[in-house]
């Protein structure tokens, strides 16, 4: 037994307020989050002020911040707190700069848009071939794509809007139906989808019904949904540049579609909607629900598999306290 127990260790201060979740808003680094950094919180408060701070977080409300929630923190938990938040080793700031992200986010979009471009594509693919024009295509989209996880990194935290944790509410209400769209979308017979033009004489079968454009639409609610919990430049950036590129995907397949395929494509389009539930409620369509079940299944599980790995992962708690 002796010889298996670990030397005796007080647990890193930061570690502990990792444990309470304190560092999901707090930096300890002086640099800016959703509460003030606790890099030289001992130079400005005294410990009872800090103690309080954790028991009633609405005694004292610290100027430009929106009050601090209720964790509920255990009063047996307070005192390590305090002495984790006084005895915090002094951190030099990180480089940051939202530069990398701003290319990323935005040069990922216009390269989509510009490459798809039908002018553009078209002289591309006749001047370079349809190959070479692919490599092009994923170079151009894959850089920018690359910057943004670089960008992310090293982003600032600038916030714009506060709605409070009830905003949280949005993606934990929208993100079990955005699984529901992406999953169905990539495992249903869909000609709108690259590569299945040769479905377009069945008509729509299953979540097509709905939409025609299922995956495009779980990409969109996931990017939209995380926009009212999360008002900070960088998160508008990532969620924004989602959602406009797939509504805008949308438009543009459409009429790709429509010049590619001329009539066929326009009778499919009679019997569908972009907008969900439009071609049902207008009775163009009629709802298809075989072989819904397991995809709604699927969905579920996804989606309370990725409400479990949220914060161990992201660091971000998905749940409003
Ligand atoms: C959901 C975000 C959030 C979490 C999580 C959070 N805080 Fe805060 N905290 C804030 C905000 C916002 C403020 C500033 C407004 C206020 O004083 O109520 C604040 C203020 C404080 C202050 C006063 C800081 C100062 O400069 O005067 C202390 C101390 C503090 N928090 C400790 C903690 C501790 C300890 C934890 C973990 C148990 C924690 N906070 C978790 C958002 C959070």
């Amino acid at each position: 037994m002796l010889l298996l127990a670990a030397p005796a260790r007080a647990d890193e201060p930061s570690e502990v307020l990792e444990a309470h979740g304190c560092l999901a808003c707090h930096t300890t680094d002086g640099t800016a989050g959703p509460g003030p950094t606790f890099a030289g919180l001992f130079e400005r408060r005294d410990a009872e002020y800090v103690a309080r701070s954790i028991r009633e977080p609405g005694a004292d409300v610290v100027e430009g911040y929106a009050p601090m929630p209720d964790l509920h923190v255990a009063e047996a938990d307070v005192d390590a707190l305090v002495e984790a938040l006084r005895t915090l080793p002094a951190e030099e700031p990180p480089f940051e700069s939202i530069v990398p992200l701003a290319v990323g986010t935005l040069g990922f979009l216009f390269m989509h848009l510009f490459l798809s471009f039908h002018p553009v594509r078209s002289r591309l693919v006749d001047k370079l071939g349809a190959g070479p024009f692919q490599g092009v295509y994923s170079l151009g989209v894959g850089l920018p794509f690359a910057a943004i996880f670089v960008g992310w990194m090293y982003r600032p935290y600038v916030p714009l809007w506060d709605l409070g944790a009830w905003a949280r509410w949005v993606p934990l209400v929208g993100m079990p139906i955005a699984f529901y769209f992406l999953i169905a979308g990539y495992t249903t017979k869909n000609p709108a989808t690259a590569g299945q033009q040769k479905h377009l004489g069945a008509g729509p079968v299953g979540v097509t019904t709905i939409t025609r454009h299922p995956a495009l639409w779980g990409f969109a609610l996931w990017g939209l949904c995380h926009l009212p919990p999360n008002g900070d430049l960088a998160s508008l950036l990532l969620f924004g540049s989602i959602t406009a590129l797939a509504l805008l995907g949308m438009a543009h397949i459409d009429r790709r579609r429509a010049r590619q395929l001329g009539e066929p494509w326009e009778a499919f389009v009679k019997q569908t909607s972009i907008v969900p539930f439009a071609a049902i409620l207008g009775g163009r369509a009629k709802l298809d629900v075989t072989g819904q079940a397991w995809r709604l299944l699927a969905a579920g599980l996804a989606y309370g598999a990725m409400l479990g790995l949220h914060e161990w992962e992201l660091g971000v708690s998905p749940f409003p306290y």
